[in-house]
């Protein structure tokens, strides 16, 4: 028996002595495969007999039994020590930053919208927004163009196909439609701004037939001319990051608005660079007035008791003068190359805090 117990202390040191499961399964083979150690003993029962027989038995059996519990626990730990290498090798550390330059660039359109919603988020005005689509109601009659008056032929509006009705739908020639559908949903004080896409039959090197507005809207008891010059000085120094942009008025005519005025801020075009805030020449970037009290009483609100103004600025035009973006169709091109330079770093939300843009 005493050969039992050294051939078990053998197998046992070759099991501790094994470093992975691939050593530990030769060991494994090699005593009680069947050419192993353990099996051999096996072999001699056939010259034995009776009671020595059945002794011999139970004693390979035993250490058969002994050996593959030894095994299997050092199967387990060395199967624990695999995982635990596995796992340290595949590690993903979550907590790394993205890879920026992957994540591609924000369209200046989309940028400029930001900054603007930014600058009048400060100044307490909420986001509205209105559908692309539109009916003649809110694009024009609401806004106090007559049927058949001539300023809505200024407007080389697309329509869609005429339904069986007469009635057709269009896509809406300004973002002026979000004034009325606020004021038919919302009372006074009303004061929003409503950024997003319009359209007209037009192009050449200043028009693109699809572009971006943004409309603001401020309704309540007392605002009045000097608050609209005073909102957009502010929304003018803030935008181009500046400490005063001059501003100049001209008189102006829109059918919705009674004073009307288109607002040029000063510049600089000397040696053919422009420069915006300083200099003797105007750049025009925007059209607005007090809201006529016929758009008023369209949309349910009384004049008598409320007034306020508006105003719609081009998106596009704002961009090309802040960022010197020198071609309107370049915008629309989806030239991955100019995206690359015009464009700016996701994850870095515009705000006034923080600062605009570049
Ligand atoms: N909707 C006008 C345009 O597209 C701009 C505007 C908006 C003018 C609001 C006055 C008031 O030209």
């Amino acid at each position: 028996m005493d050969d039992f117990e050294r051939l078990k202390s053998e197998i046992e040191q070759t099991i501790d002595a094994a470093q992975d499961l691939a050593a530990l399964d030769q060991v494994r083979v090699g005593a009680i495969g069947k050419k192993g150690s353990v099996s051999a003993l096996m072999a001699r029962l056939g010259s034995l007999q009776g009671d020595e027989k059945r002794a011999w038995g139970a004693a390979v059996n035993r250490l058969k039994d002994e050996v593959t519990a030894a095994l299997e626990t050092r199967r387990a730990t060395l199967g624990q020590a695999e995982l635990a290498k596995k796992l340290a090798a595949e590690r993903l550390d979550l907590t790394l930053p993205a890879a920026i330059e992957r994540l591609g660039k924000i369209h200046p359109i989309s940028q400029t919208i930001e900054e603007v919603i930014a600058i009048f988020g400060e100044m307490s005005f909420v986001l509205a927004e209105g559908p692309d689509i539109e009916d003649d109601f809110h694009n024009f009659t609401a806004l106090n163009f007559p049927p058949g008056h001539p300023a809505r032929e200024m407007h080389d509006t697309f329509y869609l196909p005429t339904k069986p009705d007469g009635s057709r739908l269009l896509l809406r020639t300004h973002t002026s439609p979000v004034q009325v559908r606020t004021m038919q949903q919302a009372k006074p004080p009303i004061r929003i701004i409503a950024p997003g896409r319009t359209y007209r039959s037009d192009s050449d090197q200043t028009h693109t037939p699809m572009f971006h507005q943004v409309e603001a809207l401020v309704i309540d008891e007392a605002t009045h001319m000097g608050h609209l010059r005073g909102c957009i000085s502010a929304f003018v120094n803030a935008y181009f990051e500046q400490d005063k942009v001059p501003v100049r008025f001209r008189p102006s005519f829109f059918p919705f608005t009674e004073p009307s005025a288109e607002v040029d801020i000063g510049c600089s075009r000397k040696g053919g660079e422009l420069k915006i805030g300083a200099g003797e020449d105007w750049l025009e970037i925007l059209g607005c007035g007090m809201v006529h009290p016929n758009v008023l009483r369209a949309c349910g609100i009384d004049p008598e008791r409320y007034q306020g103004f508006a105003f719609g600025m081009g998106i596009e035009r704002i961009a090309m003068l802040k960022y010197g973006i020198p071609d309107l169709r370049t915008f629309f091109d989806g030239d991955l190359r100019w995206l690359d330079h015009y464009g700016f770093p996701p994850l870095e939300a515009p705000s006034l805090v923080t600062g605009l843009g570049r």
